[in-house]
């Protein structure tokens, strides 16, 4: 069997399976399946200082091979995450790894601050939110938006710091170079890629937020040139994601530079697919011959 641990700023993971947030609630769900000590890690659901309702339905529609949605970050609030879920997911034996969310730079450092002390392994930090003060921009799709808010968090927490990029961006790298500067030790990409289907009887949208997030296969070979770019422009771990849902796309996305791996959509039509992952990705690398997964990191070979 080969060694299929890897670190990521410091924190060690028994594989680089992570499940990831917002398609895996707080864990619990996955207890009819295997216990989550099987997965490298887990994003929780995205959270914010306040509980929020979300976006009013349908907050979901179909596309080939995908999904839109627009949940709208619906959580119950960091209190109940840090009260209810923490004690229960300490014991799993999983990293645990916090995904953060605002709508001003002073509220992500206030949901930083209420974590820092707890039990959380790491932090990810979600940067598509849009910023309510600057006009409903995206955080992330800015580059002095998205250095604002890391500033704010790396100052507010010693706990190591994933920024998750948004693919709704012309060049991935400006952002990436962003969060390295600004003290981010790894970033995780992608987010969802903003979408739209209209249902042509009504022709209303499908989504009474009338766009959303495009998650799912449909997404993978945007992920995996995405992650290629960013690794090859910074030097900190890079986490890909998007559009996973077999071994051999675990495999592409770290020969393209991913250091870990997250599988969100998958785990709505298969909540196997880390597991099978995992054990897929390791037969491969013994009939391969190769001892160390790490081994693979980035060896596409461009033209
Ligand atoms: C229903 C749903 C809810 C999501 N909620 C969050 C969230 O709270 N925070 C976050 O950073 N990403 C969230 N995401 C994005 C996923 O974590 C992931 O970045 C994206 O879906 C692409 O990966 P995938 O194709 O494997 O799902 C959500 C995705 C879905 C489908």
């Amino acid at each position: 069997m080969a060694n299929l641990a890897v670190n990521i700023a410091g924190v060690e993971l028994k594989n680089p399976v992570i499940t990831a947030s917002g398609c895996c609630g707080f864990g619990r769900e996955f207890l009819d399946f295997y216990p989550l000590s099987a997965l490298g890690g887990i994003s929780l659901k995205g959270t914010t200082l306040n509980p929020r309702e979300g976006n009013p339905p349908h907050r979901i529609a179909e596309a080939p091979a995908g999904m839109l949605n627009s949940v709208g970050l619906q959580n119950p609030g960091v209190q109940v995450l840090l009260e209810k879920d923490l004690p229960w997911l300490k014991e799993q034996n999983t990293v645990l790894i916090a995904n953060l969310a605002g709508s001003s730079p002073e509220e992500y450092r206030a949901v930083t601050e209420a974590v820092e002390g707890s039990d959380i392994d790491m932090i990810e930090l979600n940067i598509s939110c849009p910023n309510v003060k600057a006009g409903g921009i995206g955080f992330g799709t800015d580059c002095d938006l998205a250095g604002g808010v890391i500033r704010e968090v790396r100052a507010a927490t010693t706990k190591p710091l994933i920024v998750k990029l948004t693919p709704n961006v012309t060049d991935i790298t400006a952002i990436a170079k962003v969060a390295e500067a600004e003290g981010a030790d790894a970033v995780s990409l992608i987010n969802t890629i903003t979408a739209m289907r209209i249902d042509i009887n009504t022709r209303r949208p499908i989504l009474h937020n009338n766009t959303g997030g495009l998650s799912g296969p449909a997404v993978f070979p945007v992920a995996v040139r995405m992650v290629w770019q960013a690794a090859n422009a910074v030097k900190i771990p890079v986490i890909g994601l998007g559009g996973i849902s077999t071994w051999q796309d675990g495999i592409e996305m770290m020969m393209a530079g991913a250091r870990a791996i997250q599988v969100g959509a998958a785990l709505f039509t298969n909540p196997m697919a880390p597991v099978e992952i995992v054990e897929g990705m390791n037969a491969w690398l013994d009939k391969q011959g190769i001892k160390d997964i790490n081994d693979i990191v980035g060896t596409v070979k461009p033209w």
